[in-house]
């Protein structure tokens, strides 16, 4: 049996209306937006209205993934949705987003690696769609972390927003694939720094749904070599070089981590697609909502050969290769 590739059809993104910017915040924490964006080149970040749920913002994701691709709710047989954020412990969100666009075969579940979890998430439809076992997939990282944050907390609360972002992938045989879909993934975990970063709560250790916490310095520290050993690998497995690669999209967690990756690969700035200024960290949606980024403005066009990366709580950190 032949396996065949998983090709990007369309991509979808939705970030909600309300936005807060570094000087709203330096109203509430003792912070300043010199020190956010020297730091974290963040600027703003979107917040999901009182009642907006995960699931809808991924549904709005979703739906305009589903538009660009030409297909609708009848054509989609596997939903996987990566988030931290659920509406509800269970069912997972991916069953409500899939009620929700009406779609009523196939299967659907969650991904949990925090701000890893589209670069597993996109990993995991691969291996569905190369194997033949389901045929279109809505991909879709999407997350409400303001639900989270604990308010008063300014070495956190500054770093994150909410947002949503949706990839449709296709299941082509490899002759009419023509060298297009996602050809490679490198997905890591070490949960020997699991306090790095985690929510102090949960269904069976507090029965509350806790705040993040982060030793956001250790995993700095810890950023820059594990990001780039996962992209070289992922590039080296598909017997390519880093000179290959047309553009960067990376997990935006920090300009400061995505600068020391560029730096240490020698990418070029110009190769980065970010939006860590107006978006935060979106976790694991900030990968699918740079990517729209970059195809919206016209930079990433059919053809062009994409490198993911990204890197959360767990910890856990990977990269995936794909030819747009
Ligand atoms: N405003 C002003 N001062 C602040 C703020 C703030 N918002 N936050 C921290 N500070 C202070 C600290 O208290 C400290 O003060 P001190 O020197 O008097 O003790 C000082 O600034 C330096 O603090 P550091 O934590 O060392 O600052 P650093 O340069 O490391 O930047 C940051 C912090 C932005 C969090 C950085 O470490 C980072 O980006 N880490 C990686 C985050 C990441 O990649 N996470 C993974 C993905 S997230 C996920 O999976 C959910």
């Amino acid at each position: 049996m032949s396996l065949k590739k998983a090709v990007l059809r369309g991509c979808g993104a939705y970030l909600p209306e309300k936005t807060l910017s570094n000087d709203d915040l330096a109203k509430m924490v003792d912070t300043s937006d010199a020190w956010i964006s020297e730091r974290t080149g963040i600027r703003e970040r979107h917040v999901a209205a009182d009642g907006e749920r995960t699931s809808d913002l991924a549904v709005e994701a979703a739906r305009a993934a589903l538009t660009a691709a030409g297909m609708g709710a009848g054509d989609i047989d596997l939903i996987i949705v990566a988030t931290a954020t659920p509406d509800l412990t269970f069912p997972s969100t991916a069953a409500i987003v899939q009620g929700k666009l009406g779609v009523r075969q196939g299967a659907a579940f969650d991904i949990q690696a925090v701000c890893t979890g589209f670069v597993y998430a996109l990993a995991t439809a691969e291996k569905f769609l190369a194997s033949g076992q389901h045929s279109r997939a809505l991909v879709i990282g999407a997350e409400t972390f303001s639900r989270i944050l604990d308010w008063t907390d300014r070495t956190t609360c500054v770093l994150f927003g909410d947002g949503a972002g949706a990839f449709v992938l296709e299941a082509v045989e490899e002759r009419a694939a023509a060298g297009r879909g996602v050809l490679g993934s490198e997905l890591r975990c070490d949960g020997s720094m699991v306090d790095l970063l985690y929510v102090d709560g949960g269904v069976s250790a507090t029965q509350t749904t806790g705040h993040l916490r982060m030793q956001g310095n250790k995993v700095f520290r810890e950023a820059v070599t594990r990001i780039s050993q996962a992209m070289e690998t992922v590039v080296e497995k598909a017997g390519m070089a880093m000179d290959d690669i047309d553009w960067f999209v990376p997990h935006q967690a920090n300009q400061r981590i995505i600068q020391g990756v560029v730096r240490k690969l020698g990418l070029r700035t110009e190769q980065v697609i970010s939006t860590i200024a107006s978006h935060g960290n979106t976790s694991a949606a900030s990968i699918p909502l740079a990517y729209c980024a970059g195809v919206e403005d016209g930079r990433i066009r059919e053809g062009d050969m994409v490198l993911f990366e990204g890197m959360g709580g767990g910890l856990t950190w990977g990269a995936a290769l794909m030819r747009a």
